[in-house]
């Protein structure tokens, strides 16, 4: 008998995940022998762990914060998602290789798929910060096939070096640009953590975007933050971030445990009743 697949969600701290019960949910849902466990490894033991995947200790698994970046340069072979933002998310072993994937992008496009229907004709965004979600959503409206990409930043220097990354398609401004540049934008999406709990509210007159204009948040507790709000307010179609976290673990499960596993309401909901116990 095959031994038992195993993979992991590494990050320092780790607590927080909700990695493992997304995949926990979907090895109960399709009866598959496999296990999936959060594990808390400080910096000067990340490349031990690689080393234990390509041992075959692990079939691979997920990486947070503050790994990504570390993942990236000690992994073999890259996906081009990976490549392209410069950081990964997914491990897995591929013909004695250890290959590190970038699943955010995918995970951002598939959300919007599923709950924001029109969201791939628009041609041109507005990108609120410029930290690590920022480039996967970034790399995922080009692929997309948007025409046009303005980042907003507080700090227009991580702006700049974003527009920079990836090509004249993308322009970099300063945070006191955001609202002159909502009423050229087909999409806004807001990638920094303004709106989370505990955090300022992002405030923006939304008074002024395109009809037929989307908004999506990357924050999904709340649920429905205040940018969201005023965006549904202001006439915006819009999508909470809750099916980015959830899609983006879509294809490691598929490497690790052989079956392509559906984001549905039934584990939306598993999901949102562990963060209202979490944050109630
Ligand atoms: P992540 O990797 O999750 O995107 P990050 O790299 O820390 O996280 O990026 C957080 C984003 O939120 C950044 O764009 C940050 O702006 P700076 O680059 O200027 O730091 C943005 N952000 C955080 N707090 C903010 C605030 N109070 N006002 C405006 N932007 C803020």
């Amino acid at each position: 008998m095959a031994d038992t697949p195993r993979a992991f969600v590494v990050g320092h701290p780790i607590g927080h995940s909700r990695s493992p019960l997304i995949h926990g949910e979907w090895l109960t849902r399709y009866g598959i022998d496999g296990v999936y466990s959060a594990i808390d490894v400080p910096p000067q033991n990340f490349a031990a762990l690689l080393v234990d995947i390509r041992a075959g200790k692990w079939a691979g698994g997920n990486v947070t914060i503050p790994h990504k970046e570390a993942a990236f340069e000690r992994t073999d072979r890259h996906d081009d998602a990976a490549e392209a933002i410069g950081a990964v998310n997914t491990l897995w072993m591929e013909a004695g290789k250890l290959v590190g994937g970038n699943t955010d992008a995918y995970g951002f496009s598939a959300n919007l798929d599923q709950r924001l229907s029109g969201w791939r004709d628009g041609e041109t965004a507005l990108v609120l910060g410029a930290g690590g979600a920022s480039r996967a959503i970034i790399h995922a409206l080009l692929e997309a096939g948007y025409k046009r990409i303005d980042i907003a930043n507080r700090t227009v220097t991580r702006a700049e070096q974003l527009a920079a990354r990836f090509g004249n398609k993308v322009a970099a401004h300063g945070w006191a640009s955001a609202e002159a540049l909502i009423s050229g934008a087909n999409l806004i999406v807001n990638t920094t953590s303004l709106g989370m709990e505990g955090q300022p509210p992002l405030e923006l007159d939304l008074g002024s975007a395109p009809s037929g204009a989307m908004a999506t948040d990357i924050v999904y507790v709340p649920l429905e933050t205040p940018f969201l709000k005023s965006a549904a307010v202001a006439g915006l179609k819009t999508c909470d971030g809750l099916g980015m976290l959830l899609h983006q673990a879509a294809p490691g499960f598929a490497r690790w445990f052989g079956h392509f596993p559906e984001v549905d309401e039934d584990l939306r909901k598993i999901i949102l009743s562990d963060l209202a116990a979490v944050h109630a």
